[in-house]
């Protein structure tokens, strides 16, 4: 321990729970409706190429950042780089927190909403489902109460605190996880037409690739593995020095990537066995709450696998949301001094609030638009197609040009390690990073507005 600051119980401590950051509705819910619109197996190939290419570097950067400085997203750059503006980047960070769980409460909200619905069963037929779907995200005080009691679950771990209750809760949900979905999965292969899903999720159509695929991959690949506002790095900073780096990285990251190729296995051929190509919620954000609902309710045995998939979905996103919320969490004790308890309380009461927008989006406020967007979409467009590469710029020249990429290797290969980090990372974080990130979020930024075409 360092300054008394908590660290992870064991080494399984910190990788699990990067993992459980990193696997959540990102993987379920977004990667593949976000792979439908871009072609299937073509945005596949660009988004694992900014796996590697920009994923892992940044990762292994967050993480050292973090335990090298044993500080929140604000104080790591604060020690880092004194009396300079750098601190911003952090804040950019917590601010991203903020606006990331306050979406993503409401939509882990919908997942425990149709986890309590399944056991009634689900209606037959696609226009049945979408009419469950519409009426459950249209009502005002359902999604409310469950976006309630969502943020008062991740509250509720973050105020046990980071072995009592981070720890703890990952250690036990990660592995009921991984069994729902080898289960989900092996129903959904054995339909009938599941070779059509493996199809899609496979054979590549470049005819679908626009500028703004790239920013989508680019933006998938931040926001899957949970990095570019510092929730990596706050984990980091629980990281004692005995632990590894290079090889945790890689190993969530191959998790991660597994199980949004997995979670698309589940729900692709299911799709294309019992709805077929009618281009129906393939590309929307009710993907999984409008498809899946009717596969469940044509296969046998649809509903256990309906409430199975939705407790699954619920899961996953409980260990992430407990990320973004300690990322808030660390600044506030770390820089301002409160108490734990009442900092997760607190700011959990303050993200619920910044909520609720997103959800009277669908009913009350249904007239706002920008770009052609809802009010959950445009949240979700700030968060992840700008803020998210825009930290991961920042940090990424913070790294090469200030610090030093001596640093971050040096910080890196510290400890037990299976293979070490070389300097080949260099490059990656100095030019190829920031250049290509920023050129791919200006052109997919002007693009996704209609300002190019
Ligand atoms: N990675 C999570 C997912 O795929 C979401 C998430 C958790 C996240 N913490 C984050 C995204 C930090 C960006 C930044 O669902």
């Amino acid at each position: 321990m360092v300054n008394g600051r908590e660290n992870w119980a064991s080494k399984i401590g910190f990788v699990l729970a990067a993992a459980g950051s990193a696997v959540g509705l990102g993987n379920i819910w977004r990667f593949p409706y976000v792979t439908g619109e871009h072609g299937g197996a073509a945005f596949l190939i660009i988004y694992l190429i900014a796996i590697v290419l920009i994923g892992y570097p940044v990762m292994v950067t967050e993480i050292s950042l973090g335990r090298s400085t044993q500080k929140n997203p604000v104080g790591a750059f604060k020690a880092l780089a004194p009396n300079t503006s750098w601190w911003l980047v952090g804040a950019l960070g917590v601010l991203t927190g903020f606006v990331i769980l306050s979406y993503y409460s409401v939509i882990a909200g919908w997942s425990l909403a149709f986890m309590v619905n399944s056991l009634g069963g689900f209606p037959q037929g696609i226009e049945a489902a979408e009419e469950l779907f519409m009426g459950h995200i249209t009502g005002v005080g359902t999604p409310i109460l469950y976006h309630a009691i969502f943020m008062v679950l991740t509250a509720g771990i973050i105020a046990a605190g980071v072995v009592k209750g981070i720890q703890r809760a990952v250690q036990f949900l990660m592995p009921i996880l991984a069994i729902l979905l080898v289960l989900v999965v092996l129903r959904s292969l054995t339909l009938e037409g599941a070779g059509e899903g493996l199809a899609f999720l496979f054979a590549p159509d470049f005819g679908a690739v626009t500028g703004n695929t790239f920013l989508s991959a680019v933006g998938q690949a931040f926001f899957t593995l949970s990095l570019g506002m510092g929730a990596i790095l706050t984990y980091g900073s629980y990281l004692s020095n005995k632990d590894e780096i290079p090889g945790s990285a890689a190993q969530i990251i191959g998790f991660d990537t597994g199980l949004a190729i997995v979670a698309g296995l589940a729900i692709f051929p299911a799709f294309f066995a019992l709805i077929g190509t009618e281009e129906v919620a393939m590309e929307s954000v009710g993907l999984v709450f409008i498809t899946l609902p009717a596969v469940f309710a044509e296969m046998p045995m649809g509903t256990i696998f309906g409430f199975l998939f939705f407790l699954l979905l619920s899961i996953a996103a409980l260990t992430s949301a407990i990320s973004l919320l300690e990322v808030v969490v660390a600044y506030v004790i770390d820089e301002h001094h409160w108490p734990r308890t009442m900092a997760a309380v607190v700011v959990g009461a303050i993200i619920f609030v910044v909520g609720i927008p997103p959800i009277l989006g669908y009913s009350t406020w249904d007239g706002f638009s920008f770009a052609g967007m809802d009010i959950l979409d445009t949240y979700d467009f700030f968060a992840d197609s700008i803020f998210l590469p825009l930290g991961g710029v920042l940090t990424s020249i913070f790294a090469g040009h200030v610090w030093g990429t001596r640093n971050v290797i040096e910080e890196a290969n510290r400890g037990n390690v299976s293979f070490r980090v070389g300097y080949w990372i260099s490059p990656l974080l100095k030019y190829v990073i920031p250049l290509g990130v920023f050129v791919v979020m200006v052109f997919g930024v002007l693009e996704a507005l209609g300002i190019i075409g």
